[in-house]
């Protein structure tokens, strides 16, 4: 047996994984002799495009990849190939494409599980587990589920998460903290300090997540008295000059 000819480069750049038997079946296509009959244009198969990859000829021996059109998804497990056989006919691929979902639906406050990222066939009444993202918890009351309805649409999500809150921030000494909106996750508050007292550190923060916990992301700032501030404004020139 040759090492592969001519059209086994693109043969093996085939999309997904060829079957054993499609494996043994090419090599025997691949023997020394084969009689040149190279086929024509790829046969058609219902809801898919063969990727032809720009060639217009096809040696025996050659296989062309197919993907589903817009609307439609591989059936995991069929083969979504052809071969261009000895006698210049190609094999025939089994209907592999079927009307599915699309992508499923991106939310804010959730994303669907693990084990359905691989997922992309998704015929009617398919349903597509979600959880919620981090700093959002989750909504028992509500479903977290879609399902790929009769007319290939989803369903429309339900809101089957809330923002987690973070700590009450309470007040800083001799200032003011500012609540905009409200505390739940990614939420902003302002720091203010009394009229005679110097902001020391940062005048805003948010809730945000760590780990588990939801924190405020930056340190609470303090409020210094004038003298305070002279005496640090004093330090620092001498930190300066040495
Ligand atoms: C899917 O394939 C069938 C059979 O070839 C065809 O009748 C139908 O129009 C196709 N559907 C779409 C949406 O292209
Ligand atoms: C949970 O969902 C129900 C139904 O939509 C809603 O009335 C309730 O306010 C939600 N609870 C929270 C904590 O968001
Ligand atoms: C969500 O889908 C899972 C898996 O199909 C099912 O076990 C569960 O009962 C569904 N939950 C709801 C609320 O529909
Ligand atoms: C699909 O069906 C659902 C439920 O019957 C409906 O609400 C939705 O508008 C339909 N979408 C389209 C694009 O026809
Ligand atoms: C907060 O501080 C930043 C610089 O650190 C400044 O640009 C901004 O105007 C300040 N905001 C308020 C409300 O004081």
């Amino acid at each position: 047996m040759r090492p592969a000819g001519r059209g086994a480069p693109a043969a093996l750049r085939l999309p997904g994984r060829l079957a054993p038997p499609l494996l043994l079946l090419l090599r025997v296509l691949w023997c020394p002799h084969a009689a040149r009959g190279d086929c024509g244009l790829p046969p058609a198969v219902p809801n898919a495009t063969a990727d032809l990859e720009g060639r217009t000829a096809f040696p025996v021996g050659f296989a062309v990849g197919y993907y589903c059109d817009v609307g439609f998804a591989k059936i995991s497990g069929k083969v979504n190939a052809a071969h261009c056989l000895q006698n210049g006919e190609w094999t025939q691929p089994p209907v592999f494409c079927q009307r599915s979902c699309g992508s499923t639906p991106r939310l804010r406050y959730g994303h669907k599980q693990d084990i359905y990222i691989p997922v992309s066939y998704h015929p009617a009444g398919f349903t597509v587990e979600y959880e919620c993202n981090l700093g959002f918890a989750r909504n028992h009351s509500v479903s977290a589920n879609i399902t790929c309805l009769q007319n290939y649409t989803w369903s429309k999500p339900e809101v089957f998460c809330y923002k987690r809150s973070c700590p009450d921030p309470g007040q800083i000494e001799n200032g003011h903290i500012s609540i905009p909106t409200d505390i739940l996750f990614a939420s902003y508050i302002y720091f203010s300090c009394n009229p005679g007292y110097k902001l020391v550190g940062t005048n805003s923060t948010y809730c945000y997540y760590e780990g588990n916990d939801m924190i405020w992301n930056d340190p609470f700032p303090e409020c210094q008295g004038n003298q305070k501030s002279e005496y640090r404004r004093h330090d620092q020139q001498l930190n300066f000059k040495k």
